[in-house]
């Protein structure tokens, strides 16, 4: 038993965010169990997160959608919370595969919910994103902007969780529900241990930096620089990903407030074009990064960032890095683990 003695399952644990939100609650002083199927991570990675933290962490290797496994993981443990990370995330993909991402991120967070409402366990933390505002109708976005339109299944996964996890706590009001809308995570941990690590062709913009800057590609693709912002690229959130770990443990108090149900923007509140992110990338590292412009990506909008204050007022969590530190980290990842995990 640690200090806290309550122990939080991270369905997903072993991937990008999951690794860094279990240091951040092993510092707070929870108890850990991580469930993944790891069809997205490596068990590697929570070897690094056990040398960062100096302890073993259990791991459970299953899929949240086996109700079996899941039945007898609640059976032989008493989880005060749970946050759940599982589900896949790669935006393209889901355009090719949409039966395979609905299919997985639906069936996933229906059977833990079944399986946690058997076990008495209603508190519940869900990895949402900032893609659930779809071309945002207010900049900075607010938690009471309304939801738009989600231009792919990945998206539309996460809005439909959404509603399935407010309905469920309006029918039942003893869930704690609290939905976490993530802006641009990137950075790693300061330690270089354990960072993102994509499959194949990075989608998203600061690995494929990293991959440029390492010599893994010839150059970066800039989509686009006839966005109405003021130079033209993509203005998105960027925020680091020990930020974003370490507001799932400020989640938790709102939790331990009986909060129902409770929604918040997780995002530094500042916005950087893709030209301001390669700057911030060459300044922090001395190296360049050679890119072109490209056409626009499909999909893609100008303007995505956030009014961060609700998180800061009800919940003390505000972002502590900058956009430097998270180039340096991200950077320092990819230099120490050149092919990845
Ligand atoms: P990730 O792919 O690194 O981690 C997700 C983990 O879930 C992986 O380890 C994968 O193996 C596991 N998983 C997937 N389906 C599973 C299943 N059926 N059973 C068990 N394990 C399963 O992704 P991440 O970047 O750490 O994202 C975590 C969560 O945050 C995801 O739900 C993602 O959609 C959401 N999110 C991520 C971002 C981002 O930019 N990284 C932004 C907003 C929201
Ligand atoms: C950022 C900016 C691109 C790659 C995605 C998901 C979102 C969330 C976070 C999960 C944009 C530009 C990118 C490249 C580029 N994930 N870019 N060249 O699209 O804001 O959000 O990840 O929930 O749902 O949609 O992030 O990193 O892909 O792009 O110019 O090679 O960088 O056009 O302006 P995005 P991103």
């Amino acid at each position: 038993m640690t200090k806290n003695g309550k122990t939080i399952l991270l369905t997903g644990g072993a991937g990008y965010i999951g690794t860094h939100t279990i240091i951040e609650l092993d510092k707070a002083g929870y108890n850990i169990v991580v469930v993944d199927n790891l069809i997205n991570s490596k068990e590697e990675a929570i070897h690094r997160v056990e040398k960062i933290i100096n302890k073993p962490i259990e791991l459970v290797i299953a899929d949240v959608r086996d109700k079996q496994r899941m039945n007898a993981l609640f059976d032989t443990h008493t989880f005060y919370a749970v946050i759940h990370f599982a589900g896949l995330k790669a935006v393209g993909e889901s355009v090719a595969k949409p039966l395979e991402y609905y299919e997985n991120n639906m069936n996933a967070t229906f059977v833990l919910l079944d399986v946690m409402r058997t076990h008495h366990c209603k508190n519940i933390i869900f990895s949402s994103s900032a893609t659930v505002y779809g071309d945002p109708a207010m900049i900075p976005i607010t938690e009471q902007c309304p939801k738009g339109h989600c231009t792919n299944p990945y998206g539309q996964t996460k809005s439909m969780l959404e509603e399935v996890l407010s309905d469920l706590q309006h029918a039942d009001q003893e869930w704690n529900v609290v939905l976490l809308r993530y802006f641009n995570p990137i950075g790693a941990h300061p330690s270089g241990m354990i960072g993102e690590n994509p499959n194949g062709i990075p989608n998203n913009l600061m690995p494929y930096i990293t991959q440029t800057a390492i010599g893994l590609r010839p150059e970066l693709g800039v989509f686009g620089n006839d966005y109405p912002t003021h130079d033209g690229t993509g203005v998105r959130d960027y925020i680091h990903v020990c930020d974003l770990a370490a507001g799932h443990v400020a989640a938790l108090t709102a939790i331990d407030r009986q909060c129902g149900l409770a929604t918040y923007n997780l995002g530094t509140g500042h916005g950087y074009s893709v030209l301001d992110v390669i700057k911030a990338f060459e300044k922090a590292n001395g190296i360049k990064v050679p890119y072109s412009i490209k056409p626009r990506r499909a999909g893609d909008i100008a303007t995505c960032y956030c009014d961060p204050q609700k998180a800061e007022q009800e919940l003390g969590w505000k972002a502590q890095y900058d956009i430097e530190d998270m180039c340096r980290h991200s950077w320092n990842f990819q230099t120490k683990n050149p092919q990845g995990l």
